[in-house]
């Protein structure tokens, strides 16, 4: 196996770096005042961060798995608030290429990584399920030329700067699991966008409830088969989750970088090694999806079980090692670690939380054990 970085993931990897250090500069003060990044964000589009394992014929940079989990990560250790953004922007892009028709692909896609859309959002979680997926209520019902869709969904990260929404509702009896992914412009009448959630952490990237109340879709709004919703939302995850696991190690780099920059790394043997392992798993699962024909589902969901864990325990260690100081160089260093604890717990729980990874990981185990 070849570690070094192919021309076109070194590629990737400098964009990004062309882009972290105006984003660490901006990150306190965007943090503070919860500013949406809209000019970042354009930035990131017009560098072909919004869509690097889409197709070039679709705005995207065509360069893969890999590159794209190095690209959030770079991204992530500037701002963890503007990597997620980014993430589910390469997410809701990589479903449509993956599942769309020619014509959702050549009209969804572009958008959203020319920055015409700043964003794209993921519209799965509900108020009454989160981690159990497949307990939503959102319902689509046929109408003469189409679907009507009636529910709620919770959490939505950049719901109020999306221009299209990727909505699953469930289009049958609840008892046969029939859920059907729709494709739904923002501003089609009858969508409601709540107020933004005040959160703890990662206050720079808009996390949203949103109503649906009898929005009317034309017909080719559907994503996919009608009926196999679910199991795109789960291939869809464990990418998304390849996506939150670079993130992660995003936030301890930038960690460990405080750190060794203060001189306080004694005795952190035992988290670096933590950190080099998760950094491990995490591209060997990239790389794994990047072959297209590889399960990769347990790998993602180890990558990002064992890369939040981590980063949690960097962001914690490193705010714990901190030394009173009132040098003002120092005072930044110090807001940045407050800001990378509180932004790097939801890495736990998002995109599927630990307790989630934990079950497809042990689901895995006994599915291999069986004869
Ligand atoms: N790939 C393809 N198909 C899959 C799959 C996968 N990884 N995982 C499951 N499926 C299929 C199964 O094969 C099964 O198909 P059949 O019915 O044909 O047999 C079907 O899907 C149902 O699977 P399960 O019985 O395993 O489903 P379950 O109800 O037990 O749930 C779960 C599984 C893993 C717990 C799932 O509900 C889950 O992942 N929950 C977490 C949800 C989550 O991660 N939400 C994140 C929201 S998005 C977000 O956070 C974005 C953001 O803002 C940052």
């Amino acid at each position: 196996m070849d570690f070094r970085l192919q021309p076109h993931q070194q590629d990737t990897v400098t964009r990004a770096q062309g882009l972290a250090e105006s984003l660490r500069a901006q990150a306190l003060v965007r943090d503070d005042e919860a500013t949406f990044p809209l000019d970042s964000l354009k930035d990131l589009a017009d560098a072909g961060l919004m869509g690097v394992n889409v197709r070039p014929e679709y705005g995207g940079l065509g360069a893969g798995v890999v590159a794209y989990s190095l690209a959030v990560s770079t991204i992530a250790a500037a701002d963890p608030a503007v990597a997620v953004t980014m993430a589910v922007n390469n997410m809701v892009n990589e479903v449509i290429q993956q599942f769309g028709t020619d014509d959702q692909r050549q009209h969804l896609i572009p958008a959203i990584t020319s920055g015409e859309f700043s964003c794209g959002s993921f519209c799965l979680s509900e108020p009454g399920s989160g981690s159990d997926a497949a307990g939503m209520r959102t319902r689509a019902t046929r109408t003469d030329d189409g679907w009507s869709i009636t529910g709620a969904k919770a959490w939505i990260t950049s719901g109020a700067y999306a221009g299209i929404f990727l909505v699953w509702a469930s289009t049958g009896p609840p008892e046969d699991r029939a859920i059907s992914l729709f494709a739904v412009p923002a501003d089609t009448p009858g969508i409601t966008v709540g107020n933004a959630e005040e959160k703890m952490g990662q206050h720079a990237s808009n996390t949203v409830a949103l109503s649906f109340d009898d929005v009317k879709i034309p017909a080719d709004s559907i994503v996919g088969e009608p009926g196999m919703g679910f199991p795109i939302a789960m291939m869809a995850l464990d990418g998304g989750r390849i996506g939150i696991a670079s993130q992660s190690l995003g936030i301890a780099d930038a960690a460990r970088s405080i750190a060794e920059d203060l001189g306080l790394t004694d005795g952190l043997h035992e988290l670096d090694a933590a950190l080099e392992a998760a950094r491990s798993i995490t591209w060997r699962a990239a790389w794994l999806k990047e072959q297209g024909d590889r399960p990769f589902s347990r790998e993602a969901s180890v990558a990002k079980l064992m890369a939040s864990e981590v980063a949690g325990q960097w962001a914690a260690e490193l705010y714990r090692r901190l030394p009173a100081s009132s040098d003002s160089a120092f005072e930044d260093h110090r807001r940045f670690a407050a800001k990378l604890l509180r932004d790097v717990r939801v890495t736990r729980i998002y995109e599927g939380t630990s307790e989630i990874q934990r079950i497809v990981i042990a689901r895995d185990l006994i599915r291999r054990a069986s004869p």
